[in-house]
C-alpha cells in the first residue's frame, strides 16, 4: 500500500493575508472585531503577527518543504485609502515574494479573500456597481507591480461563502440578511472575476509573459439527501448545491448565468479561468444538516474525503481543465488527526484519473479563523498567540516527509495515520 502523488501534482500550502498579517488595518474584518463580533474576541489586529514575522515565515514554508504556496494580499493595506497607494507595503510584499521565490518555491497569489478596504465598504462595497471600478483598478496595480514576480493568482476566494455570510446569514460583515443583496454581489463579482482574469492575462502579455494562470477559489462541498430515499431530502439538497455552487462555478467559469443570476454586463459566453480553484472542507445533508455517525473536526465539519472526488468530478464534466485544489484542511486544534485527514484526502487524489495539478493544504499556520477566531486552530505550523513563538506541528513533518518521498509509503502512513481516528458524532 503506497500511494504516488501525479508527476504533475505540486504540493503546498494556503493562507491569506488578514488572517495572518496583524498589525493596524482600516479594513471589515478590523471593524467587525470592533463591533464585537468575534467569537472568542481575537483581534485580527493580532493574530501571527505575519506582517512582522514575515520573513521567519518564508523560511519555515522551506523547512515546511512545500513546493508552492498560496498568499494573499491585503487590499485595505495596499489601499489606505481609496486613491492613495502604500509604496511600503506594496515594497515589502515584493520582498516577501522574492524570498520566497528564492527559496525554490512558486507563488500563487490572491487579490481578494473576504477583506475589504472601509472606504470601499462604506461606498457599499460590491453592492455597488459605481464601486468596482475601485477593484478593478487594484487589480491593474497588483498586476502591473507583481506580475513581474508571479505567474499564477486567484482573483476572488470563495464567492460562495463570502456572500452567503455577508448578505444572508449576516455573520460575517456587512451583516446583511437580505438574499436579493446576495445576488446582487455575486453579479458584481462575477463581473469583477472576469474583467480581472482579462487585466491580469493583458498585464503579463504586455510585459512578455505568456504562461499566466488565472482562476478564482470556489467553495465546493458535497450535498447530499439525508434520507436518498425521500424525495423532499433529494430535493433539499439538489437546491442546495444549484443555489450554492453551480450557478456560481457557471457564471465565473464560463460566463454563463443561470437562474437567479442575470447577465446585467452582457459578458460574453467564454472560458475565464485556466484552472479550476477547488476549496474543498466537508459536506452538507439537506440544506445545513451533517450527517449522523460520521467522523468529525473540532467545528463539527464532517470528514469526508471522497467528496473531494466528487465535487472535482461535477467540475470536470462542466469544463475539462487542470484541477487545483487552492484549499483541503480542518480544525483539529491538538493535531490529533490532521496526518489522517491529508493522507486520506490525498490518496482519494493518487486513485482519481482527474487532471490534479496542486493541492493547497489550508493552513501554513494556526490563524484568525475570520467570526470563529484564532481558537480554531488549522495550521501546520503552531502559534502560541501571547510569545508569537512558532512550532512545527506532528502534522506539517508528515507533510514535509510525503512531500520529499513524492509518495505516502506504507511506512510514513503506519507510522502517522494508522495510529490516528477520527472523533465519531
Ligand atoms: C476560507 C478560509 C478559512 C477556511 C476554514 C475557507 O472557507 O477560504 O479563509 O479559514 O475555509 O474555515
Amino acid at each position: 500500500m503506497q500511494f504516488n502523488f501525479p508527476k504533475k501534482l505540486l504540493l503546498g500550502a494556503a493562507s491569506a493575508a488578514t488572517q495572518i498579517e496583524g498589525g493596524k488595518v482600516d479594513g471589515n474584518w478590523h471593524d467587525w472585531y470592533r463591533k464585537g463580533k468575534i467569537a472568542d474576541n481575537s483581534n485580527p489586529e493580532i493574530t501571527t503577527m505575519h506582517w512582522k514575522y514575515w520573513k521567519e515565515d518564508s523560511l519555515l514554508l522551506k523547512e515546511a518543504g512545500v513546493q508552492t504556496y498560496r498568499m494573499g494580499l491585503d487590499w485595505a493595506r495596499i489601499y489606505p485609502r481609496e486613491n492613495e497607494v502604500d509604496y511600503e507595503a506594496v515594497w515589502q510584499y515584493r520582498n516577501e515574494i522574492l524570498l520566497i521565490k528564492e527559496q525554490g518555491i512558486k507563488p500563487l497569489l490572491t487579490l481578494h479573500h473576504f477583506s475589504n478596504p472601509m472606504w470601499f465598504e462604506r461606498m457599499g462595497g460590491f453592492l455597488n456597481t459605481k464601486a468596482l471600478i475601485y477593484f478593478l483598478n487594484y487589480v491593474k496595480f497588483a498586476a502591473e507591480t507583481f506580475g513581474d514576480l508571479v505567474e499564477d493568482f486567484v482573483t476572488v476566494n470563495e464567492p460562495n461563502v463570502y456572500t452567503f455570510k455577508g448578505y444572508g446569514e449576516g455573520s460575517w460583515p456587512p451583516g446583511c440578511k437580505n438574499p436579493f443583496k446576495i445576488i446582487k454581489v455575486l453579479e458584481n463579482l462575477a463581473y469583477c472575476h472576469i474583467e480581472s482574469y482579462k487585466i491580469i492575462h493583458e498585464t503579463r502579455k504586455k510585459m512578455g509573459f505568456l504562461n499566466t494562470k488565472v482562476g478564482f477559489a470556489n467553495h465546493l462541498r458535497v450535498f447530499d439527501p439525508k434520507n436518498e430515499k425521500n424525495p423532499f431530502d433529494k430535493m433539499a439538497a439538489r437546491l442546495s448545491e444549484y443555489t450554492f455552487q453551480e450557478i456560481v462555478t457557471r457564471a465565473f467559469t464560463l460566463g454563463e448565468f443561470c437562474f437567479p443570476l442575470r447577465n446585467k454586463y452582457k459578458i460574453e459566453k467564454g472560458v475565464y479561468v485556466d484552472f479550476h480553484g477547488v476549496n474543498y472542507y466537508s459536506r452538507t445533508v439537506n440544506f445545513m444538516g451533517v450527517r449522523k455517525n460520521s467522523p468529525r473536526n473540532d467545528l463539527n465539519w464532517e470528514i469526508y474525503p471522497k467528496g473531494l472526488i466528487r465535487c472535482a468530478e461535477k467540475l470536470d464534466e462542466i469544463k475539462r481543465l487542470p484541477i487545483w485544489v487552492t484549499e483541503n484542511g480542518t480544525c483539529d486544534n491538538n493535531d490529533a488527526f490532521r496526518c489522517r485527514f491529508i493522507a486520506e484526502h490525498l490518496k482519494a487524489i493518487c486513485e482519481s484519473d482527474l487532471p490534479f495539478e496542486r493541492y493547497y493544504h489550508w493552513c501554513f499556520c494556526d490563524n484568525f479563523e475570520w467570526a470563529d477566531g484564532c481558537s480554531m486552530r488549522f495550521g501546520l505550523i503552531h502559534l502560541n498567540y501571547e510569545t508569537q513563538a512558532r512550532t512545527v506541528k506532528r502534522s506539517a513533518e508528515f507533510y514535509k516527509k510525503i512531500i520529499k518521498a513524492g509518495s505516502i509509503t506504507k511506512e510514513l502512513w503506519n507510522e502517522y495515520v494508522e495510529p490516528q481516528k477520527y472523533n465519531i458524532k
